[in-house]
């Protein structure tokens, strides 16, 4: 009878062992209860059985009410597979139409509802924004990534924009053409990773607006997806060579590879997961969606490869190292599955779907620190329809009030472990971890101070031409006459405060002279 309904099982709406889920159904209709699952691979008709037990068994999805979405956004139709939308526990960040030039905006949370046209952005790209990254250190920092091949970096104020914002804290540049990708390192302060449609990969320090490490040499092609492992000692890439490499960033060096990792043509990704393996989604040559999960330290062949539909949407992974759980949102798609990665055979077991009518456009994922333990919320995404975004709450179904510590271990808190020159001196170090027992934790919010190493180079050089040809970073000769000129500035004013402090200093003595005598 099981043979006959799995037979009868046409449109599988997620990899093959989501048949599983029939047979859960099926057994559930027949008034048996199951605190397990089972999951079943058909492959040339044996059927394996594998008793599974997990908490997230049933995890279920809900999109909140009408009037706690945000309305009215026109989000950005820029052809890029990023996922247009950042989350922190404080503010949703999606990347909108703008004309002449970029603009993404910047919402606190519960400011739902319709947003006006007026509503400040920020706006200082001169280029559609590409790719935006919140500070995992601090809730009020944000770095873009622009067509104009610049990277900036926001301070937000405390409680939201009032007027829009047109002055970075920093601009970076050193990419020749558009900037796809920012990510922030997991655990050091203020370094920052950029990836350019110039196939390099710049870190920056953003505490002294410095390129200390340039990946330049690396792909061969354009680069779909970067990811820090958990510490932040590596990386690993996707790219359009279909080549997925995992890298040592500071030894300039890779350590690992796998051509081919997906066979078909269109965009893969590749994300790190807390264990130090890698987990990938792309396509087959057939155009199926895959999703794969490799050992860096032997990349022949995947510990698991599953084969999902022939949908053509990029299938975009978040993920949460507590939970051990990836949610793939294809783009394009309208619907959310999710799989839990264990070391038991067959390590990505899939959970189930959340499925809605309309397609996403774009998909924001909240950080763990701002989700509602009190509701068991374990995940919680924004989802960019063509004009709002609408919130999607996932929950453990449980009736206790208590505090779940099984649900919620300990998770990556607001404190970077390290500076960034300790980071670039060779340091690793874990996420200094929280617990969520008491909700929400702001970190200590401190302004973004950037103080420039070398003041001589700080003037971004306007309207720079760069989106087709790789031109040379720099035309040294005029920066150069511009540079004399400023360090000319720079020495005049030196012998100023020189000259005045010279003036107070003999001041100061004489006053001390009349005082110590009126004592007298
Ligand atoms: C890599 O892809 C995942 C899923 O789309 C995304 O969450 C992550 O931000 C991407 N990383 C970068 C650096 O683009
Ligand atoms: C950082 O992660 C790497 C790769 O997983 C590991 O080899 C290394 O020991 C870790 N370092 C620290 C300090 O945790």
């Amino acid at each position: 009878m099981i043979r006959r309904e799995l037979n009868g099982v046409h449109h599988c709406p997620a990899p093959r062992e989501c048949r599983h889920l029939a047979l859960t159904l099926l057994i559930l209709h027949h008034g048996v209860s199951f605190h397990f699952t089972l999951s079943l691979v058909s492959s040339n008709n044996t059927m394996r059985r594998v008793v599974r037990q997990s908490k997230f068994r049933h995890v279920f999805g809900q999109a909140v009410k009408n009037d706690q979405c945000y309305d009215d956004i026109r989000v950005s139709r820029v052809t890029w597979d990023s996922s247009f939308c950042a989350v922190n526990p404080r503010f949703v960040a999606i990347i909108i139409e703008a004309s002449g030039g970029g603009a993404f905006l910047v919402l606190p949370l519960h400011k739902t509802g319709r947003i006006d046209k007026s509503y400040p952005t920020v706006c200082g790209h001169t280029g559609p924004v590409l790719d935006i990254d919140w500070c995992p250190h601090n809730d009020q920092v944000i770095a873009s990534g622009s067509e104009d091949c610049t990277v900036m970096v926001w301070q937000i104020p405390e409680n939201g924009l009032t007027l829009s914002l047109t002055e970075p804290v920093v601009i970076l540049e050193g990419h020749s053409k558009r900037v796809g990708i920012v990510a922030w390192h997991p655990t050091a302060r203020n370094v920052l990773l950029s990836a350019g449609c110039d196939n390099a990969i710049i870190i920056w320090n953003v505490g002294t607006g410095e390129a200390l490490i340039n990946l330049d040499d690396m792909h061969s092609d354009m680069i779909y997806n970067v990811s820090w492992n958990r510490n932040g000692s590596l990386i690993c890439t996707a790219s359009k060579d279909k080549k997925v490499r995992v890298i040592d960033p500071r030894k300039q060096e890779i350590i690992a590879e796998k051509e081919k990792a997906h066979e078909g043509a269109r965009p893969m990704r590749a994300i790190f997961l807390a264990d130090g393996n890698v987990f990938t989604t792309g396509f087959s040559r057939m155009s199926e969606r895959q999703l794969a999960l490799w050992n860096p330290k032997n990349m022949q062949e995947p510990i698991a490869l599953h084969e999902m539909d022939t949908s053509n949407g990029v299938l975009l992974p978040f993920y949460d190292p507590d939970t051990s759980i990836i949610y793939l949102c294809g783009k394009g798609d309208s619907s959310i599955r999710y799989f839990e990665i264990t070391d038991e055979s067959p390590y990505v077991h899939y959970l189930n779907t959340f499925s809605s009518k309309e397609p996403q456009r774009g998909m924001g994922y909240m950080s763990k620190r701002g989700l509602d333990v009190n509701r068991c919320e374990i995940a919680r995404f924004f989802k960019l329809h063509e004009r709002k975004c609408e919130p999607i709450i996932m929950t453990v179904p449980r009736k206790s009030d208590l505090f779940q510590d099984d649900l919620y271990p300990d998770t990556a808190g607001p404190e970077a472990a390290l500076e960034a020159e300790e980071w670039f001196e060779g340091k690793n170090a874990d996420p200094i971890l929280i617990s969520l027992k008491y909700g929400y934790i702001p970190g200590k919010n401190r302004d973004l101070k950037v103080v420039k190493k070398n003041i001589l180079d700080n003037k971004p050089t306007a309207n720079k031409k760069c989106d087709l040809i790789s031109a040379p970073k720099k035309t040294a000769d005029t920066t150069g006459v511009q540079n004399e000129a400023k360090l000319d500035e720079i020495l005049k004013e030196i012998k100023s405060i020189k000259d005045t402090i010279c003036n107070q200093d003999e001041r100061i003595s004489k006053l001390e002279q009349q005082m110590a005598k009126i004592a007298a």
